[in-house]
């Protein structure tokens, strides 16, 4: 029986997706912008089952609750290609997993890939984002590599909502993002549900929105021509914007923790010293340094000991997922 492996890696977004116009296709209120980072990396094995049943282990552990969505996307995939097989997978991730650090779409972008090797289904890069988004929706954007947009498109079967590559990550080797972790649990709220409860609730949403969407274009220009600052400070306006949304949720989002906060305001008067950096954060507590190469160790230096910080990993832009067979 073949095994594949595949190499996937985490994407952060710059311009954020936060809501869905349709929650079984996955498909987003907007389109969004994101890196993949290579310090977030996830390996998955996998292979055919001889008997009839899916079998999953992430990070060593094989528990129902976490594999119940995962056992769902595949027998999605298996309704859609109308095939027979069911998975052995194996997967194991670098950083803490369902924690707001992006696991499922360094996870399911494997998995997606992982299928189209083993059943020789011959996907084309389009086809694989749309197979990926089906299982997470920023899994779309883990497929191309290197910078990303995630298209919101218009049609109603998704076929136009996929991500596709703007540059590769060689084109911009000196970028850095600093991950912040200052957590190791599972966060309480879902992604899933609660930009869901976002999009019902939120007075902030629709301003949201139509800002957010207005700050692609100039994104756009800032990565062709690797302008750092437009980079850094669109996306912390597009972080505060979503910020603003997850906070004006009913109930509340507070997906942050002291030593977030605390992180965030070294950042801000690393800032008036001089220092380049930009901020951003996700569905979870651990906050992403955008920096240059030049000052991220420093910049390293005058976070790692404030207290509740667990962990600092400095990531260079990911190139695409590597596919292997064993
Ligand atoms: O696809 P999900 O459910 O992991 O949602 C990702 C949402 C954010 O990370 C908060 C923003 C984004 O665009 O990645």
């Amino acid at each position: 029986m073949p095994t594949v492996q595949i190499t996937t890696h985490a994407n952060i977004a710059l311009i954020k997706y936060w809501g869905k116009r349709d929650t079984d296709l996955m498909l987003p209120t907007k389109s969004s912008i994101s890196l993949c980072l290579d310090a977030l990396a996830t390996t998955t094995t996998m292979g055919l089952a001889e008997k009839k049943h899916d079998s999953i282990t992430i990070n060593e552990n094989s528990s129902p609750i976490q594999n119940a969505s995962l056992i769902n996307f595949l027998d999605t995939v298996r309704r859609i290609f109308k095939l027979d097989n069911y998975f052995i997978i194996n997967s194991k991730n670098t950083f803490p997993t369902a924690s707001g650090l992006a696991s499922s779409a360094s996870g399911l972008a494997a998995i997606a890939l992982g299928i189209n090797e083993l059943c020789n289904l011959k996907l084309s890069q389009k086809e694989l984002s749309i197979l990926a988004r089906l299982g997470s929706g920023s899994a779309a954007r883990s497929i191309p590599g290197g910078f990303t947009l995630w298209h919101k498109g218009s049609l109603n079967d998704g076929s136009d909502s996929y991500a596709e590559q703007l540059a590769p990550a060689i084109t911009w080797s000196s970028l850095r993002v600093i991950i912040v972790i200052t957590s190791t649990t599972t966060k309480k709220i879902s992604s899933r549900s609660g930009m869901q409860s976002s999009v019902e609730t939120s007075p902030y949403y629709k301003t949201w929105l139509e800002r957010s969407q207005e700050r692609i274009k100039p994104m756009l220009q800032a990565i062709a021509a690797q302008n750092f600052h437009a980079l850094g400070a669109l996306a912390e306006a597009d972080w505060l914007d979503m910020k603003e949304v997850m906070l004006t949720t009913t109930p509340t989002l507070d997906y942050w923790n002291t030593a977030s906060h605390d992180v965030i305001a070294q950042i801000e008067k690393l800032r008036t010293n001089g220092y380049s950096c930009y901020i951003t954060t996700d569905a979870g507590p651990h906050v992403k340094i955008l920096c240059l190469q030049n000052q991220a160790l420093e910049i390293v230096d005058q976070i790692h000991n404030i207290p509740g910080v667990l962990d600092v990993l400095v990531s260079s832009v990911a190139e695409a997922p590597k596919i292997e067979f064993l």
